[in-house]
């Protein structure tokens, strides 16, 4: 009886789902093998919490994603906590190379080795969301890879405009520091800057859409005068705003008395902090027409870093559970971005020859000053 059930199972599931063939329906294995099959394809386990997920492993995350909302984002805040979780998850997995022997990739090292990483220069400000996080990954018992770039999810998910980024569970635990230099500096030229990412597994594509992240950034030790200094006018908000306001010509350094520090350029915006690397890549000619082709284009760049974001969270990593639907749902941001008052067109430094600059409308008001990002 049990075996007839089963069979009218399986034949109902096949009927219904016209991609599960025949052939993907074991016929020689045990009766539980054919349920798991057919409990996988199903994609509609409900969890005890009433959620819902494509695998019941991902059950337990729910109420940890709570957990993490809660102790870390302020009850779902995307502040100072989401940009530097964002950070993290960068910082943690480019310890990575294609070749081997820079470390185990997005494993969460930057956590457990924290003595070590932390010391690294390209890692300055990161020690005020390994203390903030530190706690909380030990509550949540995670191991310390898979809390890293949950975190990171999350703390992005939080931030309107952001795409819902995918999230891959079961790291296991790190068995070592990244070593040095694997980090790129705002002070690295973008040549460097290219062969670490590729020698990382990314191309050129990859690294302009990764730093779309930047649109929820800010510096805290570029100019420790001035922590909290944001990278654009909205750095709460996951928009398009960072690519066009990198390229508007720069008139003066955002900390008193217009003095520079190593790692920045001229800014166009009182309050804004301009990287020098984000100033040369929109301008080479390598990813000015990548950079370019951000601007204003809301979804090209919610689907391009999500992409890149997929790849970078499981760098060095094998087999793991694809538990993306663990991760809220960001706001979403509609409209267009614009230039702020008082710019237009004529302050643009077109750097792509190949494409026509989108055309944007100016915000009427006086010249803006970007307020630093609260708690930095
Ligand atoms: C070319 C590569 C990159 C360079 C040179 C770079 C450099 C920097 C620097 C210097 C800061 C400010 C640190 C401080 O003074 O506190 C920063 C902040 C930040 N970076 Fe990058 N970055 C790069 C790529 C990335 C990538 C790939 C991501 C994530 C996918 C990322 C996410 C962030 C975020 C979210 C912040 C803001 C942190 C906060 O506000 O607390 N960056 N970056
Ligand atoms: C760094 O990791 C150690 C365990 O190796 C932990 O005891 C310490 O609290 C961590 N430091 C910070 C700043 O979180
Ligand atoms: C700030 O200093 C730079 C040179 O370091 C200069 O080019 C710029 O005009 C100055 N801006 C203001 C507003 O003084």
């Amino acid at each position: 009886m049990a075996l007839n059930r089963l069979s009218l199972f399986v034949a109902a599931l096949a009927a219904a789902s016209q991609w599960v063939s025949a052939a993907t329906v074991p016929s020689s294995t045990s009766q539980t093998a054919s349920v798991e099959t057919a409990a996988a394809f199903s994609n509609k386990h409900k969890c005890p919490t009433g959620q819902t997920t494509s695998n019941p492993i991902c059950c337990k995350l729910f109420p940890i994603v709570d957990q993490i909302q809660k102790d870390l984002f302020d009850g779902g805040e995307c502040g100072e906590e989401a940009h530097s979780a964002l950070r993290l998850t960068f910082h943690d997995a480019i310890g990575f190379s294609i070749h081997g022997g820079k470390g185990g990739g997005a494993d969460g090292s930057i956590l457990a080795f924290n003595k070590t990483e932390l010391a690294y220069h390209a890692n300055g400000g990161i020690d005020d969301i390994v203390e903030r996080q530190f706690p909380v990954f030990l509550e949540t018992g995670l191991t310390a890879g898979d809390f890293v770039h949950l975190a990171g999810a999350i703390g992005t998910a939080n931030c309107p405009g952001a795409p819902r980024l995918d999230y891959f569970f079961g790291r296991p635990a790190p068995k070592a520091a990244a070593p040095d230099l694997t980090v790129p500096e705002p002070t690295d030229s973008v040549t460097k800057i290219l062969a670490r990412m590729a020698d990382a597994g990314f191309s050129a594509a990859e690294l302009v859409a990764l730093l779309s992240s930047h649109s929820i950034a800010a510096a805290d030790v570029v100019d420790p005068s001035i922590p909290g200094t944001p990278f654009d006018s909205t750095v709460d908000t996951f928009d398009t705003q960072v690519f066009l306001e990198v390229l508007l010509k720069g008139t003066a350094f955002p900390g008193k008395g217009n003095v520079s520090h190593p790692g920045e350029v001229l800014s166009p915006i009182a309050g804004e902090m301009r990287l020098q690397s984000d100033a040369a890549i929109a301008r080479d000619s390598r990813t000015a027409c990548l950079w370019q082709d951000m601007i204003d284009n809301q979804q090209a760049m919610m689907s391009r870093f999500k992409a890149a974001m997929s790849k970078m969270q499981v760098l060095g990593q094998h087999g793991l559970t694809d538990c993306s639907d663990v991760i809220p749902t960001p706001k979403p941001f509609k409209g267009h971005i614009t230039f702020p008052p008082t710019f237009s067109q004529k302050n643009v430094q077109v750097a792509c020859k190949s494409s026509p600059f989108p055309k944007l409308k100016t915000v009427a008001g006086p010249a803006p000053t970007v307020a630093p990002v609260p708690g930095s």
